[in-house]
């Protein structure tokens, strides 16, 4: 059984496999409509969200499959008691695969030890979120052509922010990529993650406190927002919140074909007046969320033995 809890469980030909299917669906949508029926996805959040349920929701829709599940930890018997792993082994005998979202870091691991049924992490706390990660990737390979030989700059929340470390996670393994880490202090990226990717592979990084500084180096600026949910105090939150706030006078000095990256929700980050400048892709980042997380059911499914006809193989 093939789960996806973090980002490097897919080797970096497995995750080019999932990007080149979706790029399939996109230009063929009408082939897939049926491909996943009588299919069951589970979407059990103990979390909020609005895209990872919802375009996983509409990715088995339009894969013609069917979706149950719960949107918060509230509405199931989580909140009587119920374990993650008695959740999971229930839910296994009503779907055929599962996505959850859970504040604690390693629920979706220990979920996926007792499960009979392909197990996604949805986002697990500050730890990871490898669906996000692919829907990054793809972003990255539409706007840009390539996933290798760029300067990223990751901005914000980079100590809680699960999608950073993901993305980081995956992309290291792509060549000559160079990172910048802007942050305050006090949301620095994790050592063990400096230690264990940057230094250990060799990459090339630097951490900086300011946008402006590296505006124009930048082929990609990848915004966060101050994760208010892992905060212990209220106080800190409220003086980092807005630390950095991109709008149009900061983009003067950026490249022509930079590419500004957010995985949303956006709270006040990226200023509403650059919705408008073509450069700025997470709407269209949300989207490719969608034709990711239906080519990966797709695979996740296939591993399991589910016999999907995929119309890509074909050609
Ligand atoms: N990017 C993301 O995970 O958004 P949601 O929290 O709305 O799912």
């Amino acid at each position: 059984m093939k789960h996806l809890i973090d980002p490097t469980d897919l080797s970096v030909a497995e995750i080019n496999d999932i990007l080149d299917l979706a790029q399939d669906i996109i230009e063929h949508k009408e082939e897939y409509s049926e491909v996943c029926k009588g299919k069951k996805l589970a979407t059990l959040f103990f979390e909020p969200s609005t895209r990872t349920r919802l375009s996983f929701e509409a990715a088995m829709m339009e894969l013609g499959g069917n979706v149950l599940g719960f949107s918060s930890a509230d509405s199931s018997s989580a909140a009587k008691g119920e374990s993650v792993g008695d959740t999971i082994r229930v839910v296994g005998c009503y779907a055929d695969i599962i996505a959850m979202r859970h504040p604690k870091e390693g629920a979706p691991l220990f979920g996926a030890a007792v499960s009979s049924v392909p197990i996604i992490n949805a986002g697990d706390g500050g730890h990871n979120h490898p669906t996000q990660t692919l829907t990054d990737l793809l972003t990255i390979r539409r706007e840009k052509g390539r996933l290798d030989n760029f300067t990223i700059g990751l901005c914000g929340d980079l100590k809680f922010g699960r999608t950073v470390h993901s993305l980081i996670k995956a992309l290291s393994r792509y060549e000559n990529i160079k990172y910048i880490l802007i942050s305050p202090k006090e949301l620095k990226l994790p050592d063990y993650i400096i230690t264990e990717i940057f230094e250990k592979n060799n990459i090339e990084y630097r951490e900086v406190t300011t946008m402006e500084e590296v505006m124009d180096e930048l082929d990609i600026i990848y915004m966060t927002r101050v994760q208010k949910e892992r905060f212990f105090n209220e106080a800190d939150y409220v003086r980092l919140k807005d630390t950095y706030i991109l709008d149009e006078s900061k983009l003067k000095a950026a490249k022509k074909d930079l590419a500004i990256m957010h995985p949303l929700p956006r709270v006040n980050e990226i200023s509403t007046k650059v919705d408008e400048d073509p450069r700025a892709c997470y709407f269209r980042q949300a989207e490719n969320g969608k034709y990711v997380r239906m080519s990966l059911m797709i695979k996740l499914l296939n591993e399991a033995g589910a016999g999907i006809p995929v119309p890509f193989d074909e050609r």
